[in-house]
């Protein structure tokens, strides 16, 4: 059931570009390591087992809205949660102390056409139960609030992880795009269809809008893109479109590329910070957008961040259909108090 409250709050109405009294803020990765609330669950479970407890996803993904005030919510898992149920061996990694951090592995990674064939397409209520539970636990905890949204991976992303087996780089994958293109697309079939079942069991469950995590669009030639990627980005958006949730697609390093995203269906572009907030809006006319602030610069000195934050705001804030973001997540060494005062100066400002 979708709480009432909340249906018009300030990021739906932002991201249906409609007017809005202030700009809503939330930050990919606002609930994680640079929180101590965070790290202090994270010393008693294990991310996985973390993303697994439906009691635990709640606790983590309400903690950034009281600690912060941010204007939405966004599920604590993950976008590789599913392939164990698709037949993929995936752990996590303790990052070593001081060494950088710990990082997805996949023991049986995905090289040939039978291992193609051999992926399953998840059943969510079987599969991820506690993904659903978790949903409906964070509905409880806000209790109205601010909107809940729901994500999964794109399916090129998912697959650099599927098939490099870690985040290892993209030459194997790339490499089977041009050697075995109708084995890449199979691929992608299959966890574009893994990805729909998803969006569309977490939206039943009660998220009230969805981001689809393509991250690495930016590793690909336009050519590449059009023939391997936005036609199952732009099936991901039509599965979930009618719902009257908003989708959003966010990627990096997309800038000579968003005049082709914007085609594909979504409601809402996220940007990176390599381009001018004012030129990607002039690239996406109809859209809404969101991003775009370099999560960077929240670990340096407060005075050019919030100079910063302002630019953009003004660039961007004054015509509906923004919404405050950064271009990708907020890094584990980030000082609590520079996320305090982004999100502060953003309330502040007036479209
Ligand atoms: O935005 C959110 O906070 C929602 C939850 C979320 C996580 N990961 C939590 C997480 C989302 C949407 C993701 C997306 C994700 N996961 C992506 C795409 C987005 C992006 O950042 O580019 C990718 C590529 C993954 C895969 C993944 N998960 C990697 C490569 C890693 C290791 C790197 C890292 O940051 O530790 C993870 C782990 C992960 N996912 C953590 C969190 C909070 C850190 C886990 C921990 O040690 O506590």
């Amino acid at each position: 059931m979708r709480p009432p409250m909340s249906h018009d709050h300030l990021f739906l109405k932002a991201c249906r570009r409609q007017p809005v009294e202030r700009i809503p803020v939330w930050m990919m990765r606002q609930a994680g390591r640079y929180q101590p609330s965070y790290r202090a669950v994270r010393e008693k479970v294990g991310f996985l087992e973390l993303c697994r407890s439906p009691e635990l996803i709640a606790q983590v993904t309400a903690s950034p809205i009281d600690e912060f005030g941010f204007d939405a919510a966004i599920l604590f898992s993950d976008i590789l949660i599913h392939l164990p149920a698709m037949g993929l061996d995936l752990t996590f990694e303790k990052g070593e102390k001081g060494k950088g951090d710990g990082g997805p592995k996949i023991a049986n990674p995905v090289r040939t056409r039978s291992d193609i064939e051999a992926l399953r397409i998840p059943e969510p209520a079987r599969d991820l139960p506690y993904v659903l539970d978790g949903i409906r636990a964070i509905q409880r905890v806000l209790a109205g609030r601010v909107p809940l949204i729901g994500f999964v991976g794109g399916p090129f992303t998912v697959a650099s992880y599927a098939v490099e087996g870690g985040s290892q780089g993209f030459t194997r994958l790339k490499t089977m795009l041009y050697a075995d293109p109708m084995g890449a697309h199979a691929l992608f079939r299959k966890l574009t269809d893994a990805a729909i079942v998803q969006l569309q069991a977490q939206i039943e469950a009660g998220a009230q809008a969805v981001q689809i995590f393509e991250s690495w669009l930016g590793e690909l030639s336009r050519e590449d893109l059009e023939e391997f990627v936005f036609p199952h980005l732009a099936r991901i958006a039509e599965a979930v479109a009618g719902k009257g949730v908003p989708r959003i697609l966010f990627s990096t390093g997309t800038s000579t590329h968003l005049a082709g995203m914007a085609r594909l269906g979504y409601d809402v572009i996220s940007v990176d910070w390599r381009i001018p907030i004012a030129e990607a809006r002039a690239q996406v006319p109809g859209l809404a957008l969101q991003g775009n602030l370099d999560s960077t610069m929240l670990l340096g000195p407060r005075e050019p961040l919030l100079a910063r934050v302002r630019a953009i705001l003004e660039a961007a804030g004054h015509q509906p259909g923004y919404i405050f973001n950064l271009g990708h997540g907020i890094q584990p060494p980030t000082p609590s108090e520079n996320v305090r005062a982004t999100v502060e100066a953003v309330h502040a400002f007036r479209p």
